[in-house]
């Protein structure tokens, strides 16, 4: 089953993903890491550059592939996706930018690129660790519900919460949210041998629950991570209000033995 870590803070939980990308980066120097957007991945990442450079690993050979773009945002937009991934990873972690890709979002290619996007994940040998927020709703990348759950890179067309969820990023105004976008596909995430799902707070109680305890559905794009051999859940308590097993979760976390890694 997928593996659920109840934690104290954003920052506890942005450790224990610091710590097992940390351990891969020595173990695999040109690992594959996939990269998310949004407020849920900030601490993680922070928390993996404190350690890069702390420890002095290097990155040098890193290779990265992002969940998700906006279509026809130009890319240099503070708000597009490849600005928030050189923002919030690609700088401080010190990687090399061109070895770190983002979906294309540009409509004169468009119809094309989500194919170009998992050949060339494909090419790099597969994502090996892919880190994922959830949207209230229950989407991952930009998997809204309903989103076939063999899908791959392709054009989605964004929900009306998930555009009013993502206003804050565009002075509040509706009118300069993007309608549509270019996500990597469940199909592609469930790809990764590796996933780390991270949750704060309980406006996202619901869709944990729902992800983690109910049925698998493409009404529910993150419950996929139920099919996955590899996937941990990270969220805080108040996102981990609503789940049923939570004392259970907690149980075997706090008394882990070492020869039950996964
Ligand atoms: C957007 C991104 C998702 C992200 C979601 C939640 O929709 N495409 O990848 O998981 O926002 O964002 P936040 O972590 O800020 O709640």
């Amino acid at each position: 089953m997928t593996e659920i870590i109840i934690v104290k803070s954003q920052e506890e939980a942005g450790e224990i993903y610091a710590r097992c990308t940390a351990d891969l980066i020595r173990r695999k120097p040109d690992c594959v890491l996939g990269l998310a957007t949004g407020s849920s991945p900030l601490a993680a990442y922070k928390a993996l550059a404190d350690l890069v450079h702390k420890e002095g690993i290097d990155v040098s050979q890193v290779r990265g592939f992002a969940l998700d773009e906006y279509a026809g945002l130009d890319p240099a937009h503070p708000q597009s996706y490849r600005s928030t991934i050189d923002r919030t990873v690609v700088e401080p972690l010190g990687l090399d930018p061109a070895k770190v890709r983002v979906p294309n979002g540009n409509l004169d290619t468009i119809k094309d690129a989500g194919r170009v996007y998992d050949q060339a994940i494909e090419d790099a040998g597969g994502v090996d660790l892919q880190i994922l927020g959830i949207g209230t709703d229950g989407h991952i990348g930009f998997n809204e519900p309903g989103s076939s759950l063999a899908s791959g890179t392709r054009i989605k067309t964004l929900t009306e919460q998930t555009r009013i969820d993502n206003a804050r990023f565009f002075d509040n105004d509706m009118d300069q949210v993007p309608t549509h976008c270019i996500t990597q596909g469940i199909g592609t995430i469930l790809k990764a041998r590796q996933l780390v799902l991270l949750a704060f707070g309980a406006g996202k109680a619901e869709a944990v629950a729902e992800s983690v305890e109910g049925g698998i559905s493409s009404f529910c794009p993150a419950s996929a991570l139920q099919m996955h051999p590899h996937a941990t859940v990270i969220v805080d308590e108040a996102a981990a209000s609503r789940l049923r097993n939570r004392d259970y979760y907690k149980w075997a976390y706090a008394n882990k033995p070492d020869w039950q890694s996964i």
